[in-house]
């Protein structure tokens, strides 16, 4: 069904094929002979313009454990990026490489772009503060785990939501759902991008904004909390005044249901205090490892093998 599928957008993909790979990842969790070897000699591309631990851990250890192998760079300076080439020539030797590109790249739009000079499936790592669907994958992935379902309950999204690809990609894809409420907590330089809500409205999705994190707490089933991220600032004054603006803690915690989940897509700095993460309500880790089963699933349908 997604054999030989690019993911730029989570929208790329219907929910009935996120539903698939939902399953097909938790099969893959129960069961981790499931699927071992299947890939075997196909290769998988890695290019990251930009730093990552997770992704690109995770899609690298995705495809070893279906049994392929990957190449590629995470660091664009050792690549021929360095002397010019352009993103379209990268893309075109790269896929005629590899079966299949995973790219992160500080540029809003490129993975279109990369899509489009490819001849093997692109999936997008994050392009810029745009978007970064297999992020949604694994997010929503982890609310499906640890709630049972994708459905009926309150959001509340919180810290950078102006550069945060992951929010915008999140907000975009939940939208999709039903008797999803959303409740954006940002402070007013970081507020979601007018695109974003007017998708929301479109969709006729209950959303509220504010600046308080304290006075949600008791409303959210699920808490996504997000870095400040010093590298979209233009002015470093900006990102210090605002990079402490959230921190959760377990005082706040205390005002949160008993069963909200935590997630964050990490790296995290100062938002989540360190005493959060042993409340059994904080899930950001295991989310983390939900993405490795997710892009597993991911990789084994684009390339066709399942
Ligand atoms: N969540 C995420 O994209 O993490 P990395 O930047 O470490 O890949």
């Amino acid at each position: 069904m997604l054999k030989g599928r690019s993911l730029v957008e989570p929208e790329d993909f219907s929910l009935a094929e996120m539903d698939s790979l939902f399953s097909l990842a938790e099969k893959i969790e129960k069961d981790e002979k499931y699927l071992r070897d299947s890939c075997r000699g196909k290769l998988l591309a890695t290019l990251f313009f930009e730093p990552s631990t997770r992704t690109r851990l995770s899609f690298e250890a995705a495809m070893l454990r279906l049994g392929g192998n990957c190449l590629g760079f995470a660091d664009p300076g050792s690549s021929s990026a360095a002397k010019g080439e352009s993103l379209a020539d990268t893309i075109r030797m790269a896929s005629s490489y590899a079966d299949a590109i995973v790219m992160r790249n500080p540029k809003e739009g490129s993975a279109l772009l990369a899509a489009r000079y490819s001849s093997v499936p692109v999936i997008n790592a994050g392009d810029g503060g745009h978007h970064h669907p297999t992020q949604t994958l694994t997010d929503l992935l982890t609310i499906r785990r640890l709630l049972g379902s994708i459905e009926n309950m309150t959001v509340g999204f919180c810290g950078d939501l102006k550069f945060g690809r992951t929010v915008h990609s999140l907000a975009k894809a939940l939208a999709r759902y039903e008797k999803i409420k959303m409740i954006f907590i940002s402070p007013e330089e970081l507020v979601l991008p007018e695109y974003i809500k007017n998708i929301l409205e479109k969709q006729n999705v209950e959303f509220c904004e504010r600046e308080k994190l304290e006075e949600s707490m008791p409303e959210i089933d699920v808490l996504y909390m997000t870095r400040v991220q010093r590298e979209r600032f233009f002015n470093e004054n900006d990102y210090i005044r605002l990079k402490d603006t959230y921190v959760l803690n377990a005082e706040k915690m205390q005002a949160g249901k008993k069963d909200l989940i935590v997630l964050h897509p990490l790296p995290r700095v100062n938002e989540i205090s360190v005493e959060v993460d042993t409340d059994k309500r904080a899930a950001y880790f295991a989310q983390a490892r939900y993405g490795m089963f997710v892009r597993m699933a991911l990789l084994s349908s684009v390339l066709g093998v399942v």
